[in-house]
């Protein structure tokens, strides 16, 4: 559930009127709710309410400061990929006691950036990567807390590109030769083997992937702890799919991957870690755009946006489906009218719908793209030198610019010509 309604015929934020923020700032333009936010990140809370647990919200997903605010004063940890996305977890306010650093490819200069700045437990993806975090937090006169991610040779059944858990992906260590990278970790200094990590995928629908990755994942620490180990974390990961159409069916809830996750892990005593980001912000976000101009092709109609693959990719790189929906509540029984939808981008694949059929729109209407919220802003660029999209935060009846549109001075500003050209 989010809370993007139609009142009174117009597609409101909570308690403002989408309208009201597109006229005051222009579009394109990401609008989040608060209160979905908060509401999502309570349903893992609750998930997980059996146990010692952290929810640690996977930043990449939407690394704006104030989301990350919101979310980091009711308790959320953090999952960082990059020393860039530390800082920002470490900007909003989040201790390094509630940070797991997860990625492929930590640099020194991100690990100790990490480690002079507090982190909670960095998750090793490989052999060279553990022996040079050793290495470092050796010079540095540190111990890490780590986690091993496993591979757990699992099949998400996701989309191919966000798939991660099989062993022809880059990700982890085969869960096989686990055991021995445990012995190598135990030995080497400057680490402290606090846990397991394993993260399998995003937008996963259904839950006999989590049960399978989660079971092979308890045999492991089971073996590990005979092997004099002490695992008392499971980080988990996160992949929770979200409805990304109102029509069909919604995937699990985050109460029953709750269940799943106490059925396969729950007899270990583990603290449990878990790294949800789309689930937690993907509907509480949309895309708001206007109509340039309806455009009569040969056989198809386009209807033309302001907003572009740019500012949301997703269409454009997975073939991703976004609802779209006008401000203007449509009446019933209004008629329909068959469009291709697409952006004014300088290629075939700026296309965000084939054949959508949406109510009659023209030029100067409003729609809204629904459930933008995650990998949306932070997947957005200034391709064809169109600005980097704003994003506002909606609380109640008020909202703000938590991050503006720049200015193209500012765009321009950015570069420089050599004196020697
Ligand atoms: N933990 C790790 C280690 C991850 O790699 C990811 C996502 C997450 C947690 C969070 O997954 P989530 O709960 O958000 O599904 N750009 C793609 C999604 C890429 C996900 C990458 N890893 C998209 O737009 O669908």
């Amino acid at each position: 559930m989010d809370h993007f309604n139609y009142r009174d015929g117009t597609l409101h934020a909570e308690e403002v009127p989408l309208s009201r923020i597109a006229a005051e700032l222009g579009t394109p333009v990401y609008v989040y709710s608060a209160a979905t936010l908060r509401r999502h990140f309570g349903l893992f809370r609750e998930a997980l309410d059996w146990t010692d647990h952290l929810v640690c919200f996977a930043v990449k997903s939407n690394s704006n400061l104030a989301v990350l605010k919101l979310l980091g004063d009711m308790g959320a940890g953090m999952d960082v990929v990059s020393g860039g996305e530390y800082l920002r977890a470490r900007a909003a306010g989040v201790p390094g006691e509630r940070i797991v650093f997860s990625g492929v490819g930590k640099t020194l200069a991100e690990m100790r950036l990490a480690i002079e700045g507090g982190i909670r437990q960095v998750n090793i993806e490989s052999e060279p990567e553990m022996r040079a975090l050793s290495g470092l937090a050796t010079s540095m006169g540190a111990e890490v807390p780590v986690a091993i991610r496993v591979n757990p040779d699992v099949d998400a059944g996701t989309h191919e590109k966000i798939a991660t858990g099989r062993s022809d992906n880059k990700f982890g260590i085969p869960i096989a030769r686990a055991r021995d990278v445990y012995a190598e970790a135990a030995g080497l200094p400057g680490l402290r083997v606090v846990g397991v990590d394993v993260h399998i995928g995003s937008q996963l629908t259904d839950l006999d992937p989590y049960r399978a990755a989660y079971a092979k994942v308890a045999d492991l620490a089971r073996a590990l702890r005979a092997d004099g180990h002490a695992i008392s974390r499971l980080d988990l990961g996160g992949g929770l799919g979200i409805p990304y159409r109102r029509d069909n069916n919604a995937p699990p809830l985050p109460l029953e991957y709750g269940r799943v996750i106490r059925e396969t892990v729950g007899d270990l005593g583990c603290e449990i870690e878990i790294e949800p980001g789309r689930n937690i912000v993907g509907n509480a976000g949309v895309l708001l755009a206007q109509v340039i101009y309806l455009k009569e092709g040969a056989g198809r109609d386009f209807l033309i946006v302001d907003a572009a693959m740019n500012d949301l990719l997703r269409p454009a790189m997975y073939g991703a489906h976004h609802d779209i929906v006008p401000l203007v509540e449509p009446r019933p029984g209004a008629g329909l009218r068959r469009v291709d939808v697409v952006g004014p981008i300088c290629e075939s694949g700026d296309t965000f719908q084939k054949g959508a059929e949406l109510p009659v729109l023209g030029a100067g209407d409003l729609v809204a793209f629904r459930s933008a919220g995650a990998y949306g802003a932070v997947m957005a660029s200034e391709y064809n030198s169109r600005p980097l999209v704003p994003e506002v935060l909606v609380s109640g009846d008020h909202f703000a610019v938590i991050r503006p549109r720049p200015t193209f001075e500012e765009m321009l500003a950015r570069d420089s010509i050599p004196e020697w050209l």
